[in-house]
């Protein structure tokens, strides 16, 4: 029996004479349709642009097949699933009906939850769908539980499937290593399987990032094409899998990894899937990238909406030699070039076993006095005199073996039980096991003692140096020892979310080896990442680049560091370092005391210039231009703020030859009709650019650009292989 009503969720529009049992969930330029008939599967009808009324109701006479919106193991079992459970009696298979659909209004979003229950079983799923009313993103999870006498096993339990129309797919994803995050890899999607995964238990985007973007119509473009993308926010291992199996579609499942993580879940137990955000545009990669850095700063992001400090980090200038002269000298520096904020990275602390190397005293989370004879106190009032905030590293998921911690409490390190444990970062780290509340304890009191005893700390960089390198708990029953993973990753959250409703205003950002940390499971606590330990300018294009497809500028932790470079030993002129560091977070992370007055004053003008372009960086749309993978010889994108009166429009030569021909570069996102006044930042060369001061239309900018010179105007010894350009752009009546 069919009803004359379609549920509209989150949706103005009113149709008629449609089948009850479609469900559209909309966003303001998305819509995705389910069907949900009571008694029968869950299905998934439509993912896109935002459909018309009329569209709506002839959905159904379309010719679009309908699949299993959340497909299980079981009754289907030549397919990939989303989720394969044992129940305590054996059996292996699901048979989901629905029961209901509810929708509800949270804030700004629109909450839609399918319950279905199992045909035969107490088992229940709810499917849920989260569209954001002001941002066009679709969250979707699912939570499970069940009445059974006594626990199921959950073998396999991703958060959300997707089927995808064939045609000529391609896949935008990101690998790397560290030092090298955030590559962009893009490839048409073949038969097979293509998985992407994470294991390393406590960081998950070095190798590979739990984000993709798949560009429905062919080779991938920035500013055309239809584009689907998907972030899995989750803090801990992941898979995401692409089966391109005999079907019209590619099937794209992502979740938790469920390798050595089978989940025993009790009686009423609710097990909650992670959230895949899901966005949809029709305006290419970088229009993806809009929807999402829109929606993180609106809703994903810790403090989304408040501009960044620029800073100075200690670490490559001064590394473990800590003390508070050295801290005092780095203060009146950066405050001395308009800086905003000091950063104290490693270093500082232990007592017994004093952190001068990376081989002790994490656990032991007090001032090594030694070193810093005044405390947090001393260095608090050097900041206060020099008028910036102050900063603070800590480590505090983990210890080393040479630690009073470890001494004290050896049972809370995850190990097999009767096994040696093997060793991280120095020869000696280990990983706390943080499924252990008192753990959780511990580590919330890291930061609550620092906190309380400091309450001006106005920033912490929240480190993680190892992976998981021992499978065992201490504290989980024997039974439950596959539940150590995830585990991990609960006891993680609550103790960030103890950290955030205590200490709500704190500056957080998440360091994990570099970038090991960049995923939105972190950033609901967390206000940034430091995007690699690689600063070298020329592979931070790439890798902020790549980076870029999913997370906005603000979270983006971009630093000037010294030449030579200290991962690469390439030498790159301080404007090349200035102008790609101030595409991002920008901040310094070096030793002024090195620089000569000249660079000092290029990086004063360039933190005076940054702080006029922060809410066009920091708040404004991404457009990315020339891609460095392109092997142009030049990478280019440009921010524009949302009402497009202002623009920085960035140019990076990427290599160097003779009589080179690189391509002019051609604007975006500007308004066609609107005239913008040109300004170069950071000039370095004797002569204004030809442009400089000149006024042009949006339309001229889009479609002819301006004709950027391959080298700069400098005197001969000041010549080098190098050159980059920043531009502002600014309406003018
Ligand atoms: C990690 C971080 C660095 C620095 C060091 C300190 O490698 O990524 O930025 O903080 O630890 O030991």
């Amino acid at each position: 029996m069919k009803k004359e009503l379609y549920l509209l969720a989150g949706l103005t529009l009113s149709a008629t004479a449609l089948p009850a049992e479609n469900v559209c969930i909309s966003t303001p330029k998305t819509s995705m349709v389910i069907n949900a008939t009571q008694g029968q599967e869950l299905k998934f009808v439509y993912y896109g642009e935002k459909l018309s009324a009329g569209d709506l109701s002839n959905l159904d006479h379309s010719g679009l097949p309908q699949f299993s919106a959340y497909p299980v193991y079981g009754l289907n079992c030549p397919g990939e699933a989303a989720l394969a459970v044992r129940h305590s009696d054996g059996n292996m298979s699901l048979q989901m009906e629905v029961e209901k659909t509810e929708t509800r209004t949270e804030g700004n979003a629109t909450i839609t939850t399918v319950s279905m229950k199992d045909k035969v079983y107490p088992f229940y799923i709810d499917v849920c769908y989260k569209a954001w009313q002001d941002a066009d993103i679709i969250e979707t999870w699912t939570e499970i539980r069940h009445t059974e006498k006594k626990a199921v096993t959950l073998n396999q339990f991703a958060s959300a499937y997707l089927p995808i129309r064939r045609g000529n797919v391609w896949l935008s994803s990101l690998y790397g290593s560290w030092a090298n995050e955030g590559q962009l890899a893009q490839e048409p999607l073949k038969p097979g399987m293509k998985v992407i995964k994470n294991k390393d238990g406590v960081r998950n985007s070095h190798t590979a990032h739990a984000e993709v973007m798949f560009s429905l119509d062919g080779h991938p473009q920035e500013n055309t094409g239809d584009v689907i993308g998907a972030a899995l926010c989750y803090t801990g291992n992941y898979k995401l899998r692409i089966d391109t199996d005999d079907s019209e579609y590619h099937q794209f499942y992502a979740g938790i990894n469920e390798e050595n993580s089978s989940y025993t879940l009790e009686k009423e137990e609710v097990f909650h899937t992670p959230e895949l955000a899901l966005t949809y545009s029709g305006e290419g990669l970088s229009g993806a990238s809009r929807n999402f850095h829109r929606w993180a700063r609106q809703h994903k992001l810790a403090h989304g909406n408040q501009p960044r400090r620029i800073l100075l980090n200690s670490w490559e200038g001064v590394y473990f030699d800590i003390n508070q002269e050295g801290m005092d000298q780095m203060m009146a520096d950066i405050a001395s070039m308009g800086g905003e904020l000091f950063v104290m990275d490693d270093g500082w602390f232990g007592d017994k076993y004093k952190r001068n190397t990376d081989n002790s005293s994490l656990g032991d989370w007090v001032v090594d006095t030694t070193k810093l004879p005044e405390g947090i106190d001393g260095l608090l009032a050097d900041a206060e005199k020099h008028g910036v905030k102050f900063g603070i590293w800590i480590e505090p998921e983990m210890a080393n073996t040479t630690s009073e911690l470890y001494e004290k409490h050896p049972e809370w390190i995850l190990k097999a039980p009767q096994r040696d444990p093997v060793l991280g970062r120095g020869g000696t780290q280990v990983v706390l096991d943080l499924g252990n509340p008192e753990v959780q304890d511990f580590v919330f009191g890291v930061v609550d003692d620092l906190m309380t005893k400091h309450p001006k700390i106005d920033y912490i960089k929240w480190d993680a140096n190892m992976a998981v390198m021992n499978h065992g708990s201490n504290y989980l029953d024997k039974e439950k020892q596959s539940h150590m993973y995830i585990e991990y990753h609960r006891g993680f959250e609550k103790v960030c979310q103890r950290i955030r409703a205590k200490y709500p205003d704190l500056t957080i950002q998440a360091c994990a080896s570099g970038g090991g940390r960049a995923n939105y499971g972190y950033l609901p606590y967390f206000d940034e990442f430091w995007v690699s330990d690689n600063t070298d300018a020329l592979q931070r294009i790439y890798m902020q680049w790549g980076t870029s497809y999913f997370f906005p500028a603000i979270a983006m932790a971009s630093h000037i560091s010294a030449a030579p470079n200290h991962q690469t030993f390439r030498t790159i002129p301080l404007k090349y370092r200035i102008d790609v560091a101030m595409s991002g977070r920008l901040g310094m992370e070096i030793q002024p005391k090195n620089m000569t007055d000249e660079e000092k004053e290029l990086c004063r003008k360039a933190i005076a210039d940054y702080k006029t372009i922060r809410p066009v960086v920091q708040f404004g749309d991404i457009y990315r231009l020339v891609s460095p993978y392109d092997r142009l010889g030049v990478a280019s994108l440009m921010y524009t703020s949302p009402e497009k009166d202002k623009a920085v429009f960035y140019w990076w030569k990427t290599e160097t030859f003779v009589n080179q021909h690189l391509p002019r570069v051609k604007m975006a996102g500007l308004s066609a009709d609107k005239m913008y006044r040109v300004h170069e930042l950071n000039r370095i060369d004797n002569k204004p650019l030809e442009f400089e001061g000149k006024t042009f239309s949006g339309s001229f900018l889009m479609n002819n650009g301006l004709e950027i010179p391959y080298t700069h105007n400098v005197d001969y010894h000041k010549l080098n292989d190098y050159a980059s350009r920043v531009l502002y752009l600014e309406e003018v009546e």
